[in-house]
């Protein structure tokens, strides 16, 4: 639905998710302040550059071009806003939510507030955030009342990094409110952007489903990683078992087992969970532990099957020439945010091993004093190695040269089949 009038947006936060939203709502025609606090994001944006692969460039510029489009890195930039949505990194420290970016960006946004504005919060958190962290700093910064000033919504994003079929536009969208008036006017925004709104009753159960969401995918990850193990232990193909199970009609969902999970989501999200559990309820959600365990063991695992593999020949870790294939934690991907190939890089590294790692699309130093090759291995550098790893399939690597060229392949995504592939 396209808006009655525009509306003068601000996103806070203009990265994997705030970026994708602000170019929506020009697209449909309000007019955006991209606020971000990172002066460097914020420079590449005003310069029409995109860092995030579903937004290509030249949306950026379009966007920057049509005058319905600014960036900003000071809230001052900020001033008049109709709505402001919060898309800030919700991390972990030390095991524990951060929520202190969620805070900055509120009080930032504070001085700023006018009666009739709407805030809604994006970002991942624990049930109450709204309600018992953001609404008391929008309301300290501003001097207004959250309900009878101004309005406060909570609305989860679902993106999907590369997923072409569901998108912003066209994934239903979770909207709740901290009360009635809260829920129509965050409900009214969202319907301007998205296909399909879905109402949920309080902020704290919008909240704990995106929880859900993302706790469910990291559990049944765990749940075929720890078969991963078991099937190769009693010498049975897991990839076999999953897709003969997955022929089932009802009652069966397939998940794929790799190296590890990554990004900003599974590995941090479902321990906002257990956290909320331990501190409010005071015992353990275990589920997400044991998912934690395990889905947290893989990277070492890929590491002793690669030591195994090479024992097989003969050869020893230490000295062993390794090329990494993929560092983004998902295929397609430049994010190598909480990356499994990291950790496994670590272990290797440790090990004493060789090291070539390859990954055309991470631009970041996400590996101090260790070399990423954006370009396609060699013929010759593929022959020289003892070992290459698939860590992310990502399409760009010219798998028939990998096939052709590698002595030894440990393929953690099911990617490649040959004489010389393994499988996790
Ligand atoms: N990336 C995903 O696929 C995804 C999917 C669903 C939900 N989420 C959730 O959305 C939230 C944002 O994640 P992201 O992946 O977009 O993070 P991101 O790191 O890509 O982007 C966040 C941006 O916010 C900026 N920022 C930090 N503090 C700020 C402040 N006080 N004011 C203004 N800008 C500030 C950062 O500089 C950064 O550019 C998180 O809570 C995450 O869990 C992410």
């Amino acid at each position: 639905m396209s808006p009655d009038r525009p509306l003068r947006v601000v996103v806070a936060g203009q990265g994997y998710v705030g970026l994708p939203l602000a170019m929506r709502a020009v697209a449909v025609g309000h007019e955006v302040v991209g606020f971000d606090v990172s002066v460097d994001r914020v420079k590449r944006l005003a310069a029409g550059e995109s860092f995030v692969e579903d937004i290509p460039s030249a949306t950026v510029a379009e966007a920057l071009s049509s005058g319905r489009y600014q960036v900003t890195d000071t809230a001052v930039g900020c001033e008049g806003f109709d709505v402001a949505v919060i898309c800030v990194p919700t991390p972990l420290d030390e095991g524990r939510p951060d929520l202190t970016n969620v805070e900055s960006a509120a009080l930032a946004l504070g001085p700023f507030l006018q009666p009739g504005c709407l805030v809604v919060l994006e970002s991942t958190s624990y049930p109450g955030t709204t309600e018992s962290l953001l609404v008391p700093c929008l309301e300290s910064g501003s001097g207004l009342h959250a309900g009878t000033d101004f309005q406060v919504g909570y609305s989860p994003e679902r993106i999907d990094p590369g997923n072409t079929r569901w998108t912003i536009e066209t994934t239903p969208k979770l909207v709740a409110g901290i009360d009635a008036r809260s829920l129509d006017r965050t409900d009214d925004f969202y319907r301007t952007l998205v296909s399909e709104t879905v109402r949920v009753d309080s902020t704290g159960a919008a909240e704990l489903a995106k929880l859900l969401e993302n706790t469910f995918r990291h559990v049944n990850i765990a749940l075929v990683n720890e078969l991963a193990m078991v099937a190769a232990d009693l010498d049975l193909d897991v990839w076999q078992v999953i897709d003969a199970a997955a022929t089932k009609p009802f009652g069966f969902m397939k998940f794929s087992p790799g190296p590890g999970v990554g990004g900003h989501c599974l590995p941090i999200d479902p321990s906002y969970l257990s956290w909320t559990v331990r501190r409010r309820l005071g015992r353990p959600f275990r589920f997400v532990e044991l998912a934690n365990d395990i889905n947290d063991h893989m990277p070492d695992y890929v590491h002793t099957r690669l030591v195994q593999a090479l024992n097989r020949r003969g050869l020893a870790m230490t000295g062993a020439k390794v090329l990494i294939l993929g560092l983004a934690y998902k295929r397609n991907s430049s994010d190598a945010r909480e990356s499994p190939a990291v950790q496994l890089i670590a272990h290797l590294v440790a090990a004493g091993a060789r090291l070539t790692v390859v990954d055309p699309h991470v631009v970041e130093d996400v590996l101090p004093g260790i070399d990423i090759l954006g370009a396609q291995p060699s013929p010759a550098q593929l022959t020289a190695q003892d070992a290459v790893v698939l860590v992310t399939d990502h399409d760009a690597f010219d798998y028939e040269a990998v096939l052709r060229h590698s002595a030894y392949v440990l393929d953690t995504r099911h990617r490649l089949e040959g004489p010389r592939v393994e499988h996790l």
